[in-house]
């Protein structure tokens, strides 16, 4: 069955900004993110696959899961490359193709600001991930600067999500995150890319109960 996330320009664009992007520095972050892994490992909207070829030997298997055709695609090619077994499958975060407690951990990298609804998302992760297991997340975030979340705001309710493949910029990730039952582990924020017109950013670690 075919799942329903078709942003066919914006992937054919963000294909090349995650390539240029990894080269500003952001490919440390991925590193950052998947470092101490192993076991099995399910990944929520993996793109081209940008994270695949930093993910630890000791992770016995990947499952990728993308529902856009065009990106799905990509991920495909890329996991040919990559140091750890990845198997990309069509899938949403609302319903990932795996069984309760499966999973020794889970991957959400830049696409908590995508999901149609965070709370739907985190408690399927939740489901798969085996109690102890561990949620990594990499996410842009709200601004903690009042007059930068009011232009985030105004950018979230007018052209954003649609220009940005149904990403919003106000989403308090962190917050959901321990709203869904984890226990926050550690959490970095910071810009990215640095400087002015960077993003907050948060990357960490939660752990599932
Ligand atoms: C900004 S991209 C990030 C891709 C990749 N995770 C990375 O780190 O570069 C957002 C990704 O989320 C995916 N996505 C959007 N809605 C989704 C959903 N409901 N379930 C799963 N993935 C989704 C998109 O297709 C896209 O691959």
């Amino acid at each position: 069955m075919s799942h329903s996330v078709k942003h066919p320009l914006f992937a054919r664009f963000y294909a090349r900004l995650a390539q240029h992007e990894d080269e500003r520095g952001n490919a440390d972050n991925r590193h950052e993110l998947l470092a101490g892994l192993s076991g099995r490992v399910i990944e929520v909207g993996a793109g081209i696959g940008s994270n695949f070829a930093h993910y630890p030997p000791a992770v016995t298997e990947v499952i990728a899961v993308e529902p856009e055709p065009f990106l799905r695609e990509k991920a495909t090619e890329n996991a040919a490359h990559a140091p750890v077994p990845v198997r990309v499958v069509d899938g949403l975060a609302d319903a990932l193709p795996a069984e309760d407690g499966s999973l020794d951990a889970a991957v959400a990298s830049l696409v908590l600001c995508s999901v149609p609804d965070q709370a739907v998302a985190l408690a399927e992760l939740r489901r798969v991930i085996r109690p102890g297991g561990e949620l990594r997340f990499y996410e842009h975030v709200v601004s903690n600067r009042e007059s930068r979340r009011k232009f985030q705001r105004f950018m979230d309710a007018t052209i954003w999500p649609r220009m940005a493949g149904g990403c919003h910029l106000t989403r308090d990730t962190r917050g959901e995150i321990e709203k869904a039952g984890f226990i926050l582990q550690r959490s970095r924020r910071f810009q990215f890319p640095p400087g002015a017109v960077g993003l907050p950013h948060i990357l960490g670690s939660a752990r599932r109960p």
